[in-house]
């Protein structure tokens, strides 16, 4: 599956721009200054670039080689740094307890691994840590505007929910919204999204 990314990745524009995704934008005033965040999935590198940006330390994890040298030029290009590792993550090591936040923005997965790789993301939180997600929803079936034409792959907010128990939901809906985020991602949406904080004691 690397290759298919690697293959969409290919051209030197950026498939999903090089801005951040516009859910993870707005609720990014949630976190602390300085905030450690793990960004899953993270392609070309549009979110954690931005993320570092804001002053945040940021972990970056894809396993499309080419999304992950993309990254880096993007961060060099905009004078940060973080740190990229280009790793599948179904085997990666995952860190335990060690992010105040976790974004994972359109990582789908087959359900058993979906489940697997979101029980891995609330382990990687700390105490009080932030999960910010977006999803597709299977209503985006209905459009053009980009995600996996494999229903198995796209997900309810409640499914989301499932999949988390040890975060109290800030924030948990699904519903139309627009993306303009390149030629990837164009268009009007349906997508499931939400802000969960990990319970002081998880
Ligand atoms: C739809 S793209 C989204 C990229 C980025 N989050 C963004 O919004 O611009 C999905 C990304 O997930 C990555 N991905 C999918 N499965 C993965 C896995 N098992 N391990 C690591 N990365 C994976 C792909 O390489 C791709 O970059």
């Amino acid at each position: 599956m690397s290759d298919f990314w690697n293959q969409k990745f290919s051209n030197p524009d950026y498939f999903y721009g090089d801005q951040p995704n516009d859910f993870l934008r707005s609720q990014v005033f949630r976190l602390k200054p300085g905030a450690r965040v793990l960004v899953v999935g993270d392609g070309e590198g549009r979110n954690g670039v931005w993320l570092a940006e804001q002053g945040f330390k940021v972990t970056a994890v894809d396993y499309s080689s080419i999304g992950c040298e993309k990254s880096r030029a993007l961060a060099a290009r905009r004078g940060v740094t973080l740190a990229t590792h280009c790793a599948d993550l179904l085997t990666w090591p995952w860190p335990v307890a060690e992010f105040d936040a976790v974004v994972s923005i359109f990582l789908h997965f087959l359900p058993e691994d979906r489940s697997k790789v979101h029980r891995r993301i609330e382990a990687a939180l700390a105490p009080e840590g932030w999960l910010v997600i977006e999803l597709f929803h299977p209503k985006q079936l209905g459009y053009t505007s980009g995600g996996p034409k494999n229903l198995d792959m796209l997900v309810t907010a409640d499914e989301l929910k499932a999949d988390f128990l040890a975060l109290n939901w800030w924030l948990l809906t699904e519903g139309c919204t627009r993306l303009t985020e390149g030629s990837g991602h164009a268009g009007m949406a349906y997508t499931s999204h939400a802000v969960g904080q990990k319970l002081p004691q998880g």
